[in-house]
């Protein structure tokens, strides 16, 4: 430390030392990755990290440079480069990092990338396009957190008729079992003799939720796309293929 310096500099100094070379240290574990910072709030209450070898239990302790963390026995590597893609999700994949089944998983999408990337929010495995996937678990908890969630649209292809009567209830909101939707922008893109093409909006993220909108209306989805989240668009992306989204992409995701 720099010698001569009265208490107020010395506080100073301190603090930018610690600015730079510490971090708190829930957010050294969301931003390695594995979880949201929530999340990696209650695994150091119940005791399930260490820095060091020691169990860490106070929510305020920071890391410093070359301080091992450890999380349920596993050391973290502490990746700072964040990466943000949009994925094509294909038919017959399913939205997770591993399956004990060996079916084919997101992950697998993305395997030539070096950093870990987790899938924000989830596709069926019947329903294909974009999803996003990232490092960055504070983005991705706030993306998919219940209340702020960003709008979702979808192209669907349904059998029957999507008469107004049914538009019209899609718009106000459907019971879907113990939970009525928001009201979703609709709009029937293509009304064919025995099948139609919607366009849907909904900013809600329940298990199925767009079958089971149709379901309860009475048109069963034949086949289902994400093709936008929020401004983000899928756009020309080709099934089974990712793109790192731009600068402006990952800003306007981070301003919602
Ligand atoms: N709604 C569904 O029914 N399935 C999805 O994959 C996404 C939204």
């Amino acid at each position: 430390m720099p010698g001569h310096l009265c208490i107020a500099e010395a506080a100073h100094f301190f603090y930018e030392l610690c600015y730079t070379y510490c971090m708190r240290l829930n957010k050294y574990i969301a931003s390695a990755g594995i979880c949201s910072r929530r999340k990696a709030d209650e695994l150091i209450a119940n005791g399930n990290v260490k820095i060091n070898g020691t169990v860490i239990r106070e929510m305020g302790a920071q890391v410093g440079e070359g301080d091992v963390v450890s999380v349920n026995g596993r050391i973290l590597k502490h990746d700072t480069a964040k990466v943000y893609v949009a994925v094509n999700k294909p038919l017959g994949y399913i939205t997770s990092m591993s399956d004990d089944k060996d079916r084919a998983t997101v992950a697998d999408l993305v395997a030539d990338i070096p950093e870990r990337l987790f899938p924000v929010g989830r596709l069926d495995y019947n329903t294909t396009g974009l999803l996003l996937m990232t490092n960055d678990g504070d983005l991705a908890h706030t993306l998919t957190h219940p209340g702020h969630e960003v709008n979702k649209t979808y192209i669907a292809t349904v059998s029957g008729v999507v008469s107004n009567a049914r538009l019209a209830k899609l718009r106000k909101g459907v019971d879907i079992g113990g939970f009525v939707t928001s009201p979703a922008q609709v709009r029937v893109l293509k009304q064919n003799p025995h099948s139609a093409v919607v366009e849907i909006s909904i900013h809600e993220g329940k298990n199925r939720q767009v079958r089971r909108m149709f379901a309860a209306v009475g048109n069963k989805v034949q086949s289902l796309e994400r093709v936008a989240i929020g401004d983000i668009r899928l756009g020309r992306l080709l099934q089974g293929h990712y793109r790192k989204l731009t600068r402006s992409e990952i800003d306007y995701l981070k301003s919602l």
